[in-house]
């Protein structure tokens, strides 16, 4: 009957008059799928077994993430937080099992404001890499931040996950680079640095989205690059021998990255079948001039030339990066979209050997010619990234000795589960069990913001998550900084009200 009330009445009741009621949407409400799928990247997780919110709550202001929160502890009901909605198991706006839970969607809070004289921004979680590049290059083509490829990225997602770049060797990631923020915690109060605490403050850049509460803002660090920075693209194809082949190139591109020390140089690859895309941004003086030189010393095998680059703002070269043309105007990074079509799976790992060419020729002829759906993304550490900022400055623990980071991606069409899904995973599967003999091993490495489910869940054990199950995904994302993530945790949010099937569990005595 409809007298008894359930916690979803009881948080709704408590929400009105907080929250304005076109931002509330319940299951029932016309605008609710458009609601959910607004920021969606991955359709695995809208499909009709999906385990959806029982409402979304759609923020505009840090008064409305207090009231979610307030009133969620109070009636029963779990928030899932979602900036942008990029999180690759889609944990921002699914439960994996029977759950009752509310979306606090975060998109509408989404304001940038730089402050040019003294080189600072505060940006709201909600706003997207792409609107964050446009404002801070606007402001000053001077100024950078060091962000992803992407710029359809949530910032709230992508500094929880530390952030990693084409930028992190000069300026490290993009967490190193927040120096405040406004959190609002599992009390419903909102904190800034002072008042949040540095432990808590430590474990928000780059702890994982969803554990310590909700961040609404972030106070950033701008950087600062020449009035144009340099851009190429490359690609050569595996197979075809001689000193232009893929897997040479890899070979010789993998010793570059620790020595000699060139952080102004950063040449990240993309792997699709048998090509090989050699993408690079330099961010020292002198442009493609210099950049040609420094290829020519470097790495001659390349054969880039000056007909390759582009110098262009840094903005510009954000457009020419996240959207593939040397003319891409940057408001095209303003656009915000959703990904309803494609089936994503990935997986993550670090590489702290170089593989050498045998080991590169073999990945293209046992994997990747054999499917034009798979991609690997080849990202370089070194520079500041593993030499100056010490391993527990943020959690991010992927540092010294990381050559760098590989993100697998296997692509499918047609349904969720079903023939072309298992043969895609099975593809996935294969490929990382062939590269555990190369890659970081106790533990294999992995990035949280590469979130992947098979490296292990939660057991939630009397209402709280337990300390040991999460272990064992834990130690692969934070390595040592794991355990100083869960006392963190048992401190601001010992009752483990925000957690997710990854998230950080409250360790509450010192093990
Ligand atoms: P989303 O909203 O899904 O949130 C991700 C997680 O953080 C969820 O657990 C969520 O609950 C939590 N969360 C979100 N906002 C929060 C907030 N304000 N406070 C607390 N918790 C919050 N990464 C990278 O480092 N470098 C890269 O170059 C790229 N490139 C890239 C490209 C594409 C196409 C995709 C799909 C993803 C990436 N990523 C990436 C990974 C990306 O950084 C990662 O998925 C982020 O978590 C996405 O952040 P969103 O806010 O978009 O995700």
């Amino acid at each position: 009957s409809s007298s008894a009330s359930s916690p979803i009445d009881d948080f709704l009741r408590c929400l009105s008059g907080k929250i304005p009621a076109e931002q509330v949407f319940t299951q029932s409400s016309s605008g609710f799928m458009a609601e959910l799928t607004s920021s969606v990247q991955n359709p695995r997780f809208v499909t009709n077994a999906t385990v959806r919110p029982a409402c979304i709550v759609a923020a505009s202001d840090a008064s409305h993430v207090q009231a979610a929160v307030r009133c969620g502890r109070r009636s029963g009901v779990r928030l899932r937080v979602r900036s942008g909605g990029h999180d690759y198991e889609g944990l921002s706006y699914r439960a994996v099992r029977a759950e009752t839970f509310a979306v606090l969607d975060l998109a509408g809070l989404r304001a940038v404001r730089v402050r040019a004289g003294d080189a600072t921004a505060w940006v709201d979680s909600g706003a997207t890499l792409g609107e964050l590049y446009y404002a801070v290059g606007t402001a000053n083509p001077g100024f950078a931040f060091p962000g992803g490829a992407c710029s359809t990225v949530g910032v709230g997602g992508y500094l929880s996950g530390g952030g990693i770049g084409l930028m992190m060797r000069k300026f490290g990631i993009g967490a190193d680079n927040v120096l405040d923020a406004m959190i609002v915690n599992a009390n419903g109060e909102l904190l800034d640095r002072g008042r949040m605490g540095e432990d808590l403050f430590w474990a928000i850049r780059g702890g994982g989205g969803e554990s310590f509460g909700v961040v609404v803002s972030w106070r950033l660090k701008l950087s600062m690059v020449p009035p144009t920075v340099a851009v190429f693209t490359i690609a050569k194809t595996a197979g075809d021998g001689g000193g232009g082949d893929a897997a040479a190139l890899l070979a010789k591109w993998e010793t570059l990255i620790l020595q000699p020390f060139l952080p102004d140089l950063t040449i990240r690859v993309v792997l699709q079948g048998r090509t090989a895309l050699f993408q690079c941004l330099y961010l020292g003086s002198g442009g493609c001039a210099r950049l040609a030189a420094t290829m020519r010393a470097y790495f001659p095998e390349l054969g880039m030339t000056a007909s390759d680059c582009h110098d262009l703002t840094w903005l510009r070269a954000m457009a020419f990066i996240s959207l593939g043309a040397a003319d891409a105007p940057p408001e095209g990074m303003l656009r915000r979209t959703n990904n309803l079509g494609t089936y994503v799976k990935s997986k993550s790992d670090y590489v702290r050997r170089p593989m050498g060419a045998a080991a590169w020729s073999a990945l293209f002829a046992d994997h990747l010619a054999s499917n034009n759906a798979g991609v690997l993304i080849l990202e370089p550490h070194g520079g500041v990234v593993g030499a100056v900022i010490p391993d527990m400055a943020t959690p991010y623990p992927h540092r010294a000795g990381v050559l760098y980071n590989i993100q697998y991606g296997v692509f499918w069409w047609g349904d969720a589960e079903g023939e072309s899904s298992a043969a895609a995973r099975r593809w996935l599967d294969a490929l990382y069990a062939a590269m555990e003999a190369a890659v970081s091993g106790n533990p294999r490495e992995a990035f949280v913001n590469y979130r992947d489910l098979d490296i292990g869940e939660n057991a939630v054990v009397g209402g709280v998550t337990e300390y040991e199950s999460a272990r064992r995904w834990g130690e692969r994302y934070f390595m040592g900084n794991f355990r100083r993530l869960a006392a963190v945790k048992g401190r601001v949010d010992p009752g483990d009200y925000f957690r997710n099937e990854q998230s950080i569990p409250p360790l509450l005595q010192p093990y």
